[in-house]
């Protein structure tokens, strides 16, 4: 096995409670960091083939000030406000992970923390959280991470203790491409299904399904001058990909809305749009797509 890595997952949703399970099954000495930030311990189950218990120590500061890695799979707009308080108790050396869905979070405070290791990541994987002890492994998925500073770059080391904990785990220099790929796909599925209040499948029916045309025609407009290689064809295909392969799941963002949650539009749709400004390219689909998402926003925040 490799040398135990001191870890500290903050923001143990559903992802980031999935992982906690598995890098501490792996041998690494885990912890949590939640949003109260009052010290306990805290049991998670992980349903996946076979059910185990694991218990981390929560809110921990020894902890939290001796962590190698800090994992933060809090939602984008959480970033900010999660990390900053937290930023004087960590080590310089602290490498800081970031694994959410969307783009820009770090962007806005990348002055603050660019004295850290900084990676991010995307994953496929699915989970849930059954319970506030309970987490389920519900589809196996591939993970990418890379590097967002040149510090990052000498921390190729993660990917190999995330493979060996949950594999399968690919280290990709150009992480923004993979990135932008995936918020590609999220622009398409889920501003549609929290509005339609539909699953993912839902989609493919005609009349929507005509929208996420138009949304990967504009988006691929945007990933052109991104210098990120995709043709409209491509796109499309991985999109209907997706949506088949996940036909039964509610995506984020629909769940979001179901829950009365803020949701991930401003760093998944509401990203693309600045970008698409910036290159003077008219995205009116996505545009009115974000309109929607935030009058829903509005009505229940
Ligand atoms: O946000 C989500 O729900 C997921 O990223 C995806 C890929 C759209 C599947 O539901």
């Amino acid at each position: 096995m490799d040398l135990p890595v001191n870890i500290t997952i903050l923001g143990p949703g559903a992802v980031g409670s999935l992982w906690a399970c598995y890098l501490q099954k792996a041998g690494h000495n885990v912890s949590l960091w939640t949003r109260n930030s009052i010290p306990s311990e805290l049991p998670l189950s992980l349903s996946a083939k076979e059910n185990s218990s694991y218990a981390f120590s929560c809110n921990n500061k020894e902890s939290l000030s001796q962590c190698d890695l800090l994992f933060i799979t809090v939602k984008a707009w959480q970033v900010e406000s999660a990390l900053l308080p937290l930023l004087p108790l960590l080590s310089k050396d602290t490498i800081l992970l970031f694994m959410h869905n969307g783009m820009g979070a770090i962007d806005a405070i990348k002055d603050q923390i660019s004295h850290h290791p900084i990676l991010q990541a995307t994953t496929t994987h699915g989970a849930l959280k059954e319970s506030s002890h309970k987490v389920k492994h519900t589809g196996m998925g591939h993970t990418v991470i890379g590097p967002f500073n040149s510090l990052g770059n000498q921390c190729q080391f993660i990917q190999e203790v995330l493979t060996h904990s949950l594999p399968s785990t690919e280290w990709n220099p150009e992480i923004k491409v993979a990135l932008w790929k995936k918020l590609a796909i999220n622009c398409a599925i889920n501003p549609l299904t929290a509005i339609h209040r539909c699953q993912n499948g839902g989609l493919s029916q005609s009349d929507i399904h005509q929208d996420v045309v138009q949304v990967c025609c504009e988006v691929q407009q945007v990933l052109q001058q991104e210098e990120v290689i995709l043709s409209q064809s491509e796109l499309l295909l991985t999109v209907n990909q997706v949506i088949s392969a996940t036909a039964e799941n509610y995506s984020s963002m629909n769940r979001d809305c179901f829950y009365q949650r803020k949701t991930e539009i401003d760093f998944i749709t509401g990203f693309l749009l600045q970008k698409a400004k910036q290159h003077g390219i008219s995205a009116s689909t996505n545009q009115t797509l974000y309109n929607q998402i935030k009058q829903l926003e509005e009505n229940f925040l």
